[in-house]
């Protein structure tokens, strides 16, 4: 296995995520423990792109509750109709919240997060396995190119569930 990873050091993320995927599908396609796997694709987006907290929550009963992440101490639990992963969850469809105090029932886990993109993860059935959350300490700060990045690296994930 891979021990690092490695990516050009620049500002311009579509090379970044152009660079990263493969090392990604190598890195869990070997493994099959889901959490070992999700804890390293965290890993990967925090040193990559300097992300204030990268992180998955996942489908447990009634509620997402947090799985493996990087980052600060985050909430961990989520009703299914609250804050932008449970919208995410809700919906199945990726959401850009620009700044989060304008999205209602935001969960704020930290002050310093202030803007958030958030994509579902589905099981081989089609139902919601969990959502990958990230967050960024600027305003306006993911569009099309992380939208379409992280989609990409759902799909890996997806491929080994
Ligand atoms: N802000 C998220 C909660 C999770 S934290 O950002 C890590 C939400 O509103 O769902």
């Amino acid at each position: 296995m891979a021990e690092s990873i490695a990516f050009s050091k620049t500002q311009d993320r579509k090379t970044i995520y152009a660079e990263i995927t493969p090392q990604i599908k190598s890195l869990i396609e070997l493994e099959t423990d889901t959490i070992a796997n999700l804890a390293n694709v965290a890993a990967v987006l925090k040193e990559a792109f300097g992300f204030f907290w990268v992180g998955f929550y996942l489908t447990k009963e009634d509620q997402l509750v947090l799985g493996p992440f990087q980052g600060t101490l985050a909430c961990t639990r989520i009703d299914f109709d609250k804050g932008v992963c449970g919208h995410c969850y809700t919906t199945r469809e990726t959401i850009i919240v620009p700044n989060v105090e304008e999205f209602p029932g935001h969960i704020a886990c930290s002050s310093a997060s202030k803007s958030e993109i958030v994509l579902p993860i589905f099981d081989k059935d089609g139902n919601v396995f969990g959502v990958l959350d990230v967050d960024s300490d600027k305003l306006d700060d993911f569009d099309k190119t992380d939208a379409e990045g992280l989609k990409k690296i759902t799909e890996l994930i997806e491929e080994r569930l």
